[in-house]
């Protein structure tokens, strides 16, 4: 076995087989089972709770953690500060794009302004508690579910590439990913070096295989956000799918487990970040990493049709 500290192939740094195996997001390897920190949130009352489950991902031997500063407001960060330590080897995965809006319709606002994303790249790093930050996506808003940019938030990916390769250059960002983008805008930016794609994408909303695949030829991870369709009434649901449902049945399995395994399966730079704020739902993600299929069970989710992922977040 590995020392701790040092990740490996097949184990992270803490000496845990990988579950899902081992990906590649920019030029690190992680678990293909990640976790994200969206959900944490709910669990403002027992901080102790949230940190339960967040030292239970790197128990489990998941090493890529999703996060953003507009998650509880700062509250994802504080809580991913406060219960990973540097001898975990997490990834930490944050978003700019958007800045936190707790009074607002929903609790985000957009902030695709090229100061503005240097300014969250900072409050990123002061609320982590870190010197860089491993990965960070660029969210824009070319394509829902949710805000759309208007005004002076419609940036040309161009001028953001500029400041995040600036800031990548200057040690405050590892790797730049991308999010809520459209094929276009992907390959405008291939050339500055994208580590992973974050659209909304899971078994019922499959809008996306063209980039899925483009992401595929040039090595970049495919880390679909909303894997089991969200915690938000009015989207899609993998685990209301009839035929999720009979495979689970017929696997002695859970359809969220059927759902993240079919991810795994679909293609091999997908990598999940289910998000959970419930320590029985991350261990059955993370037993998701070792779900096999047939062919017949395979054939039958492969066939389940692609709904709209356009819905209000309103
Ligand atoms: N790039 C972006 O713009 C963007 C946007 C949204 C989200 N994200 C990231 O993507 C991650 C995943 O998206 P998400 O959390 O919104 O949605 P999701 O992973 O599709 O679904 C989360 C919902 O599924 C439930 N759940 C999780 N595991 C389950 C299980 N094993 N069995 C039954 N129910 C289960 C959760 O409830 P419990 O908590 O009760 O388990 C929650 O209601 C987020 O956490 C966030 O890190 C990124």
């Amino acid at each position: 076995m590995m020392p701790t500290g040092t990740p490996s192939h097949d184990t992270t740094a803490l000496g845990v087989p990988r579950p899902g195996g081992p990906g590649r997001l920019g030029d690190r390897t992680v678990s293909r089972v990640g976790f994200g920190a969206m959900q944490l949130p709910r669990l403002h009352d027992d901080r102790a709770a949230a940190i339960a489950v967040l030292r239970r991902v790197v128990e489990l031997g998941v090493d890529h953690v999703d996060t953003a500063q507009f998650y509880g407001d700062g509250l994802s960060n504080a809580l991913i500060r406060e219960a990973f330590r540097p001898e975990d080897g997490v990834v930490v995965v944050s978003k700019v794009g958007g800045d936190p809006d707790p009074d607002g319709p929903i609790p985000i606002r957009p902030a695709q302004r090229p100061e503005e994303l240097r300014a969250s790249v900072e409050d990123n790093l002061r609320s982590l508690g870190a010197d860089q930050i491993p990965v960070v996506n660029l969210r824009r808003l070319d394509v829902g579910p949710g805000l759309r940019a208007e005004g002076d938030q419609v940036v040309d990916i161009d001028d953001q590439l500029a400041v995040m390769t600036a800031m990548r250059d200057e040690g405050k960002i590892g790797a730049i990913g991308l999010s809520a983008v459209t094929l276009d805008v992907l390959r405008r930016a291939i050339p500055a070096g994208i580590a992973c794609v974050q659209n909304a994408y899971s078994l019922v909303t499959r809008g996306d295989e063209d980039m899925l695949a483009l992401c595929a030829d040039e090595r970049i991870a495919w880390v679909p956000y909303f894997p089991l369709g969200s915690a938000f009434p009015g989207m899609p649901k993998v685990t209301d799918e009839p035929a999720v449902r009979a495979a689970a049945q017929a696997l002695d399995s859970t359809p969220a487990q059927v759902g993240l395994a079919w991810l795994l399966r679909h293609a091999p730079n997908v990598h999940l970040i289910p998000g959970t704020a419930d320590l029985g739902h991350l261990e059955a993600n993370v037993a998701a990493g070792a779900l096999a299929f047939d062919d017949a069970t395979l054939a039958a989710l492969d066939a389940v049709p692609s709904r709209s992922v356009e819905i209000s977040l309103d």
